[in-house]
């Protein structure tokens, strides 16, 4: 049982973590404890008596409360803001019922004192990930409309005190998931999208610690399991010291119209404990991602092949066949013909919404391609890029009023294209027609849904809602038309890709088993990029090319050798994006060999336990991998780049069973995990030079 209760009090127990709340004497519901899980229920202390001690620092800043209303002398960030029917403001909750609704799940129900709103908070308790999971159930249960203004998914109080250090991961186009450190100081840091995606800018992840290592150290951290704009407010009341983060959806243009009756859920917002540092937060996260998240969980990501990078819109059917000739040859396993095959899309200026293909490429359709591609022994794979149009297509022709726009103003292109509204019912009818007959047709076994731009001009032509409820709604839309896609395609494995890492969150993993992290393949860059994503995502969902590294706005060529790319590459779901054509007999040999060794390991990669041993801003980059039995390892260094003179890469192992014994590639002698754990170990790489190490229990 993991959910403990006492005279209202509540206790939600993980493996090794607890958390607890109970109203307080003022009746608030209020957080009392997060950390270790304890050995007895009477352990967690009682709710903190909170005094008022001057009428400018009124209770409300020292309160921590779980679910914050703006109400009374509160100045803290609220989780909540309503508007009622006669233009009142604030909202005063006040305890209800409390619900056990099974092994894990909890419902703490919260009426306003005056108007007929209820607020559900859902706890929900993930014991072996270390995970509490929150969400929030808002219900008008009277007659006239309120107006939600804000809607927060939870607010996580950390322990009280100074000295907190923000991480967490920001970035841009081509840059995304760069990892930062910054302590928490009075006053909010806001970190948010508005972009309508997750975005590359900032991801709703962070990890709170005082004086954590990646193995050390007790480190709280969360993240929001929602694929549109949101928000993270993480706060100490200036003048106290009372830290939390307040995470969910954005209130920056949000509105959501409750009617009679009418009820709004919040996305979840996950978070957890740990004592034991950095990679202690990101093992509870993948562990979970991979069980819990993802559809396919068991399922072994094949090696894949995309000419995106290497042919770009320069093919038509014979040059795919002639790709993938060559792909069947190095052991490719899955085929997959990006943007450019459907009708009019010579350029990235027509073309989007017309999802048949194009004639003059693919005079016969698509189906002699994937014919000839089963034939040679791999899966089949398409891109799509469903959400856009192009102004020059038939779709925007027929239909101009489906883009996100305003009547009166000009549509902002990006890309040359609009965004479809996918707010609207039939848009994601047209969607999910044409996508599930493209899918019934072919025989397509993974589908990259890409997203080349953000918002601009968010109206909402004819809106049977507040518009402003386009933000929410258009992704509730992008997540039935691909719920549904999936539910008719089950064994289809899809990617999230939104020009790379732009689509990246918890809450489009329960649609699309793998991520596209980056469109910037060089592998000197990925190292950086990986390290970030890492923190939250499992290598599972990493999906990571080797490309000829020519793909830079500038178009410069990095003079890294092919291995390099393979071990960087072959740290996350591995992919060859080179172009096939170019490549020598003895590079082709090599290919073949790299996706050879990749094919024994990746068990390992894809499910094993992850432990970063070098953080790639020093110089070197190392990641080590250990299967759940704690049998076979791999190790991955790289100099990323030292001017001279350079130490060597030093590390200790981590991950392995301290009585067992193993081999550790490349160094002498059969020791125990524990000697291996202990005893620092050096590998001399020059520039731009990498290894890879198996370690094997004996
Ligand atoms: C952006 C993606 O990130 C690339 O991999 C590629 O699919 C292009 N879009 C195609 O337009």
């Amino acid at each position: 049982m993991a959910i403990h209760t006492r005279e209202n009090y509540w206790i939600l127990e993980t493996d090794r973590t607890a958390y607890a709340f109970g109203l307080d004497a003022d009746g608030v519901l209020t957080h009392c404890y997060w950390g270790a899980r304890l050995p007895y229920v009477d352990d967690y202390p009682a709710p903190p008596v909170v005094q008022v001690w001057a009428s400018f620092n009124g209770p409300e800043h020292r309160r921590r409360e779980e679910y914050p209303t703006p109400t009374g002398l509160k100045y803290v960030e609220p989780s909540f803001k309503a508007v009622y029917a006669d233009g009142v403001r604030d909202t005063v909750l006040t305890f209800a019922r409390a619900e056990v609704v099974d092994d894990a799940t909890l419902h703490i129900t919260l009426n306003d004192t005056h108007y007929p709103l209820t607020i559900t908070l859902i706890y929900t308790v993930h014991p072996k990930y270390d995970l509490i999971e929150r969400a929030v159930k808002v219900t008008n249960t009277g007659s006239d409309a309120i107006r939600l203004e804000r809607a927060f998914s939870a607010s996580w109080h950390i322990p009280a005190g100074m000295g907190w250090h923000l991480r967490h991961l920001t970035g841009k186009w081509f840059d995304e998931f760069q990892l930062t450190r910054e302590p928490l100081t009075e006053g909010v840091k806001v970190l948010e999208s508005r972009r309508i995606t997750t975005s590359h800018h900032h991801n709703p992840f962070f990890t709170l610690d005082r004086d954590a290592s990646e193995s050390t150290g007790d480190v709280y951290f969360g993240a929001l399991a929602w694929s549109g704009t949101w928000k993270l407010a993480a706060e100490i009341p200036a003048g106290f010291d009372t830290p939390r983060v307040s995470i969910g959806l954005n209130d920056w243009d949000f509105a959501r119209v409750l009617n009679a009756g009418e009820t709004f859920t919040t996305p979840s917002a996950l978070a957890g404990y740990t004592d034991a540092g950095y990679t202690g937060a990101s093992q509870c996260l993948h562990n979970y991602i991979r069980a819990r998240v993802v559809p396919h969980p068991q399922h072994l990501r094949p090696v894949l092949y995309n000419a995106w990078e290497a042919a770009m819109f320069d093919f038509d059917a014979q040059k795919q066949m002639a790709l993938a000739e060559i792909a069947a040859e190095l052991g490719i396993e899955l085929f997959v013909m990006d943007d450019g095959w459907f009708k009019g899309r010579y350029h990235d200026s027509a073309g989007l919404g017309d999802w048949t293909p194009d004639a003059q490429r693919f005079p016969e359709g698509l189906t002699p391609l994937i014919e000839r591609v089963n034939t040679l022994g791999m899966d089949f794979g398409l891109w799509i890029e469903p959400e856009m149009v192009n102004p020059d297509s038939d779709l925007y022709r027929a239909h101009p009023d489906w883009v996100i726009h305003y009547a009166t103003r000009a549509r902002t292109e990006a890309r040359n294209q609009l965004i479809l509204n996918l707010a609207r019912s039939d848009v994601q009818d047209y969607l999910i027609n044409t996508l599930d007959a493209l899918l019934s047709a072919h025989n397509i076994a993974f589908i990259k849904w890409d997203m080349n731009r953000n918002v601009s001009e968010p109206g909402w032509h004819d809106a049977p809602h507040d518009p402003r409820e386009l933000w929410v709604r258009y992704v509730e839309g992008v997540y039935r038309v691909w719920g549904t896609l999936r539910e008719r395609h089950p064994k289809v494995l899809w990617q999230s890709c939104s020009g790379g890492g732009g689509r990246a969150d918890i809450g489009i993993l329960r649609f699309a088993d793998q991520i596209w992290v980056s469109d910037n393949t060089l592998a000197t860059s990925r190292l950086n990029i990986q390290h970030g994503f890492s923190q939250l995502f499992p290598a599972s969902v990493m999906e990571a090319w080797v490309t000829d590294g020519t793909w830079t706005p500038d178009h410069t060529v990095v003079p890294v050798s092919l291995e390099y790319r393979f071990h960087a590459a072959m740290c996350g779901v591995l992919g060859v994006g080179t172009n096939l054509f170019h490549l020598s007999d003895a590079e082709k040999r090599e290919t073949r060999r790299w996706i050879d060794f990749y094919k024994n390991i990746r068990h390992i990669v894809q499910f094993g336990d992850q432990y970063r041993l070098a953080d790639p801003r020093s110089g070197y980059a190392a990641v080590q991998y250990v299967d759940s039995e704690q049998r076979d390892g791999v190790l991955f260094a790289f100099r990323t780049f030292i001017a001279d003179p350079a130490l060597p890469l030093r590390f200790m192992l981590r991950g392995l069973d301290p009585q067992a014994r193993y081999t550790v590639e490349g160094f002498d002698g059969v020791r125990s995990g524990k000697a291996w754990m202990h005893t620092p170990l050096e590998i001399s790489l020059g520039n731009l030079q990498s290894t890879a190490r198996r370690i094997t229990r004996v």
